[in-house]
């Protein structure tokens, strides 16, 4: 039996970016919750199965925070996930007012007006890429350069209203404070970005704007415990949130296509019935990172025949879970038609994330029209086509929470294995 001593360490080895390391099914199969050492040396319990992960992902019982930090085992040097985060004594009500203040920034309404922006910043990278290409002289092009960087970044400057002519600054905070090793730098760029932040806030506070820091500075009238440093590492987790995880998708995305060439031109030949589905998977089978999210047990869980006292650290894996085979072949045997919709799942991918609520969750599912404009292949040399209805069905069927611990298999994606990406 492992024990603390002889448990792996994470990260695993993988193959590449595209591929999970193998360790993760050798553990699945050893059970849904096994003792591992995290990046930083200390024990943690790793939930390798969807079930087991999925729940634990909505369970209160488990929080960001710490009762005693200091004791805290840690997961890496990073700023952002290495340890707790959050105080443990307002965990819950801090996570309510955060999504009661992030409503009406993602509400309907904005969400229209950003998705018709959306396709026109779409519309303008792909030009400004085929125009580059047009004068390439070896006839290649950045992808990244062109679109998987400037798309995602100028989407979330639109929706917060932080100045596009900062991306590069904020750009390079973002990269420094989510380095593993960040260290010290990681923490001084945190500060920094709070410190840009909190400069934004104080010129919406002058003239606002129709931008979710307009709204946050708003939310302060209303609230006064809502404080400049709240509104400035909310603003700030908010710019890195939205950013970063994006980009690496269209990336990645991209690359699962070029590397299945069966599901490139399944997708370039029905963009609108294929669109769907093919960013699901590619959410559920991206793992930039690789570990997963991090938890504390505040209070013993008992889960998959393991007690997890109070206190330790639990890693839901989502790249693990998102390839468990039990729960893929179950979903095929449920589903009555292989083109039916798992809109069930997502609507419990919504709750798990709100811990029961609906709730501004669905924010980001605008911002998410972003990757499937961009992952799909252009069937008119660049041009989308028009993208209302593929926009309808990802509002139906995106969510943050979905690409987490998604792994929703219908038959048309049956040909992405689990683990082959
Ligand atoms: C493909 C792009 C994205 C990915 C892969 C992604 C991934 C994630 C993950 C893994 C979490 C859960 C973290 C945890 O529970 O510890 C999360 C939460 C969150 N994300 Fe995203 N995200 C994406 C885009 C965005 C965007 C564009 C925004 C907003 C502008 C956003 C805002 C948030 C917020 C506010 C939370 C916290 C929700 C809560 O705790 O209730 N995300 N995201």
């Amino acid at each position: 039996m492992t024990t603390t001593e002889t448990a792996p360490r994470m990260p695993f080895d993988r193959p590449d970016v595209l591929q999970v390391a193998p360790l993760y099914e050798v553990l699945r199969r050893e059970g849904p919750v096994v003792p591992v050492r995290t990046p930083a040396g200390d024990p943690a319990w790793l939930v390798t199965r969807y079930d087991e992960a999925r729940d634990l992902w909505g369970d209160p019982r488990l929080g960001r925070s710490h009762p005693a930090p200091e004791d805290a085992a840690k997961i890496s040097d990073a700023a952002v996930m290495g340890g707790p985060s959050g105080r443990y004594e307002t965990e819950e009500a801090d996570h309510t007012r955060m999504r009661r203040l992030l409503v009406p920034a993602f509400s309907a309404k904005r969400m229209r007006l950003l998705g018709d922006h959306v396709q026109k910043l779409v519309d303008g990278c792909i030009d400004a890429m085929v125009a580059a290409h047009d004068v390439s002289a070896d006839g290649v092009v950045d992808l990244h350069e062109h679109l998987s960087f400037p798309l995602p970044v100028a989407v979330i400057c639109e929706l917060l209203g932080v100045p596009y002519a900062d991306r590069d600054y904020f750009s390079d905070l973002s990269d420094r404070i989510s380095r593993m090793s960040g260290g010290d730098d990681a923490r001084v760029a945190q500060v920094e970005f709070a410190g840009y932040t909190a400069k934004l806030a104080a010129a919406k506070r002058i003239e606002p704007g129709e931008d979710v820091i307009s709204d946050l500075v708003a939310g302060q009238i209303a609230d006064p415990t809502f404080t400049d440093a709240d509104l400035a590492t909310l603003a700030a987790g908010l710019l890195f949130a939205g950013h970063e995880t994006t980009v690496n998708r269209i990336d990645l995305g991209v690359i699962m296509l070029l590397t299945h060439p069966e599901h490139r031109d399944a997708l370039a030949a029905d963009p609108d019935g294929l669109a769907a589905t093919t960013v699901e998977e590619i959410l559920r089978l991206s793992a930039p990172g690789g570990l997963g999210l991090v938890r504390y047990a505040h209070e013993d869980v008992e889960v998959g025949g393991v007690t997890i006292p109070r206190g330790d650290a639990v890693i839901l894996s989502s790249p693990s879970a998102n390839r468990d085979n039990r729960h893929l072949h179950r979903r095929r045997r449920v589903r009555p038609h292989p083109a039916a919709q798992p809109a069930p799942v997502v609507r419990a991918r919504h709750a798990l994330l709100h811990r029961g609520e609906p709730g501004p969750h669905r924010a980001a599912d605008g911002v998410h029209h972003a990757v499937p404009a961009a992952a799909r292949p252009d069937p008119g040399r660049g041009r989308g086509r028009p993208g209302h209805a593929l926009r309808q069905r990802h509002r139906r069927h995106l969510g943050p929470a979905g690409h987490l611990v998604s792994g929703v298999a219908t038959k048309r994606q049956n040909g992405w294995p689990a683990g082959s990406a």
